[in-house]
This record gives C-alpha cells, sequence and structure tokens, in this order.
C-alpha cells in the first residue's frame, strides 16, 4: 500500500460520517419538515443560524466576537477565493496578483481562470519583495494572496504580517487570507489576518469547514468589514442571481456547531494532526532531515530533501517504495531546481507515518549519496 504524503485531504478516521448523518436527520426533522421555504433560494449572506452559529463557533475557537454583517457563507475557499479573485480583478486597472510563493498550486489555475497575471514573490524576505514591487508599479495590484496560518505547503505561521497590511493600506490593495487551516493550530490559535489587522477594509479572510470537518459539504465562509463583502463577495454576478451559495449544508454545519459536535470533532482532528506530524519531524530529524519552517498546525510540513524532488528518478524511485510526496517545485513554479518538498500528514494515520517515514528516509539517502 502506498503511503500517501502527497494528499492535502482527511483520511477516513478524520472524517466524522455519523456525527454529519445524525445532523442531517436534525435537519430534516426539525427544519425541512417544518418550514415550507426551507428549500427555497437562500439569502445572499447564508442561513442566519448559520451566521449566529459560526459567529458563536469563532468565539468558542478564537476568543473573539463578530458580527453576523461581517462573515458571509462560502462554498469553500476555492469557490470563493474564484468570486472574489474575479470582482477584483475586473475592477481593477492591474491585473497582477502578488502571490508569496511556495503557495498552494491549486490556487494559480483559479487566478488564471479570471485572466490574472500570476506575480511570484519568494517567501523569505517576502516583505521587501512585495514593497518594491508595490513602489514600482503606477497601480496597484489586483490584491496580494497569502496563506497566513499553518500555511499550505510551509505549515507554518507567516511572520512579518502586520507590517504586510501597513504595505496593504499605504498601497491602496487588499490581503486575501486563504486559511482554511488556522484553527488546526496544535497549541496557539491565531486569529484570521482580519481580525490581526483590527478588522482592516483591505483584508479579506477565507474560512473553510473542508479541513476541519468535511470538503464534501462544500462550505466555508468569508470574514471582512461589511462594506468589503458587500463589493466583493455579495455584488458578485453568481451570488445576486443565485443567493447564498450552499444553504442546505450551511444549516447542517448550523446544527453541528449548535450541538458542538463540530468543537468537540476539531478537538479530535487537531490532537490526531499534532501526534503524526511530531513522529514525522522526529523521524526525519534522527536522520538529520528538516523542516525548513517550525509546523504552527494544520496538514503540511516543508522538507528540505537535499536532492532535486522534481527529477524523474526521484520521482520513480518514490513510487517503488510505494511513497508519494509532492516535489516542492508544484508550489513554486518559476524555481529552476528545488530540493523541496511537501509531506503531508492529513491522509496517514499514525503507523503509516512511522513506517512511510522510514522508508522516505532510505530513499533520501540512496539519492543523497549520488548527489553529495
Ligand atoms: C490553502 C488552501 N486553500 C484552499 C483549499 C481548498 O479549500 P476548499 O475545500 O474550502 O475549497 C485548500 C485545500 O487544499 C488549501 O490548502
Amino acid at each position: 500500500m502506498t503511503t500517501r504524503f502527497d494528499v492535502g485531504q482527511p483520511d477516513a478516521s478524520l472524517l466524522p460520517n455519523a456525527l454529519v448523518a445524525n445532523s442531517m436527520q436534525r435537519v430534516a426533522t426539525n427544519v425541512l419538515m417544518k418550514n415550507p421555504l426551507a428549500i427555497q433560494y437562500g439569502e445572499a449572506a447564508g442561513p442566519i443560524c448559520f451566521l449566529d452559529e459560526l459567529c458563536g463557533f469563532l468565539k468558542r475557537q478564537n476568543g473573539v466576537v463578530y458580527n453576523r454583517e461581517e462573515i458571509c457563507l462560502s462554498s469553500g475557499n476555492s469557490a470563493a477565493l474564484h468570486i472574489i479573485a474575479s470582482r477584483l480583478v475586473s475592477n481593477s486597472k492591474s491585473k497582477d496578483i502578488l502571490c508569496v510563493v511556495p503557495t498552494y498550486f491549486l490556487a494559480c489555475p483559479i487566478f488564471k481562470d479570471v485572466g490574472a497575471t500570476v506575480v511570484q514573490i519568494p517567501r523569505d524576505g517576502y516583505l521587501d519583495y512585495i514593497r518594491k514591487e508595490l513602489e514600482c508599479q503606477i497601480d496597484p495590484p489586483a490584491f496580494i494572496y497569502v496563506i497566513p496560518t499553518c500555511n499550505n505547503p510551509c505549515g507554518d505561521n507567516m511572520e512579518n504580517l502586520q507590517e504586510l497590511i501597513s504595505l496593504a493600506e499605504t498601497f491602496n490593495t487588499k490581503i486575501i487570507a486563504d486559511e482554511p487551516y488556522n484553527m488546526l493550530g496544535y497549541g496557539h490559535i491565531q486569529p484570521p489576518l482580519y481580525e490581526l489587522s483590527g478588522r482592516s477594509p483591505h483584508v479579506i479572510s477565507l474560512g473553510s469547514f473542508s479541513k476541519i470537518m468535511a470538503p464534501g459539504l462544500r462550505l466555508g465562509w468569508v470574514q471582512g468589514c461589511a462594506e468589503t463583502l458587500e463589493c466583493v463577495y455579495l455584488q458578485s454576478g453568481s451570488i445576486v442571481s443565485g443567493g447564498g451559495s450552499n444553504p442546505i449544508s450551511g444549516m447542517i454545519a448550523a446544527e453541528l456547531m449548535q450541538s458542538r459536535g463540530m468543537d468537540f470533532h476539531l478537538c479530535h482532528v487537531r490532537s490526531q494532526l499534532k501526534t503524526r506530524m511530531e513522529l514525522l519531524e522526529r523521524k526525519l530529524n534522527e536522520e538529520h532531515f528538516e523542516f525548513k519552517y517550525k509546523v504552527t498546525g494544520g496538514y503540511f510540513a516543508w522538507v528540505d530533501f537535499k536532492v532535486d524532488t522534481s527529477t524523474d528518478e526521484f520521482i520513480a524511485s518514490c513510487r517503488d517504495h510505494n511513497i508519494a510526496v509532492t516535489a516542492g517545485r508544484r508550489f513554486w513554479p518559476n524555481l529552476p531546481v528545488c530540493t523541496f518538498g511537501r509531506v503531508s500528514i492529513s491522509n496517514t494515520p499514525v503507523d503509516q507515518v512511522n513506517t512511510g517515514a522510514k522508508a522516505l528516509v532510505r530513499i533520501l539517502k540512496k539519492y543523497y549519496v549520488i548527489y553529495k
């Protein structure tokens, strides 16, 4: 069986089928059978019960109180990113999106779909690169895209976020913070960038239930100032035409939050991920392979494999040893040689982390000797 260190999806032990099934039943009995309009088009911002329960959930998790007007339901971060990118790019003179790399590789196709040009900003020293970029352009970029917490693929919380926010405000651009992992902090849970910014109109945070609950619900939320949300999200053609994107999933999630099933499950996911990640780090460190950044939570670690991870030989060797990892260049397309790779522990229960790490080290050592 292949150890799937490449997949950024929860494995079966992290998917709460029974919990979700119970909530669906309660929604069917208590809402659909009682309210004749329950399956009508939904409110643009999402069902009130969802927004209120989400405010309560975020308060319990982050200790922060939000108003209902600062949150909209979405069909997950990919869909929200598409809507927001298309609004911002079409309303901006510049079609550039500044994207801190390495980054979530599937964000770039979304940006290309909306006609944007992705400008890659190297992660180390990113603030200086962004400042230079902003200073030398006549028009500000459509927006800056970051994954500030429990980053994909690096696993860490980005540094210098306050300075980044100040730059966005000074140069009158927006930051889209893609934050599906921030509630998966192994210790401290950093609030979303919108909160860190003092609720700036220049910052929009995207949260998702995909990584903490169930990707198949296709459910998330957009957080920002009421005026910003109105302009970049609620006024989009698809929301105006179709109403709130996923009201029934929103009702199921509202039930899960009200019953605290969501909180309970989130604790389980966090502790599983922490155990797996600590084991992976220990096993790799014993053999002198390091995480480049300190993993604060979530699914991923960015590991220096000390060999070019994009070569056919390396990929074939992983395949022969039943290991799958993702080569670093996928997250940083312009880099000519990349010795890094992303290792995900979301799809590998503890026993698989253990055997998978050993097999991975065997492959790396073989290549390390060749490349030394
Ligand atoms: C940074 C990032 N953004 C967005 C997504 C997709 O999120 P969703 O399932 O909410 O569309 C992922 C999933 O891997 C991700 O890692």
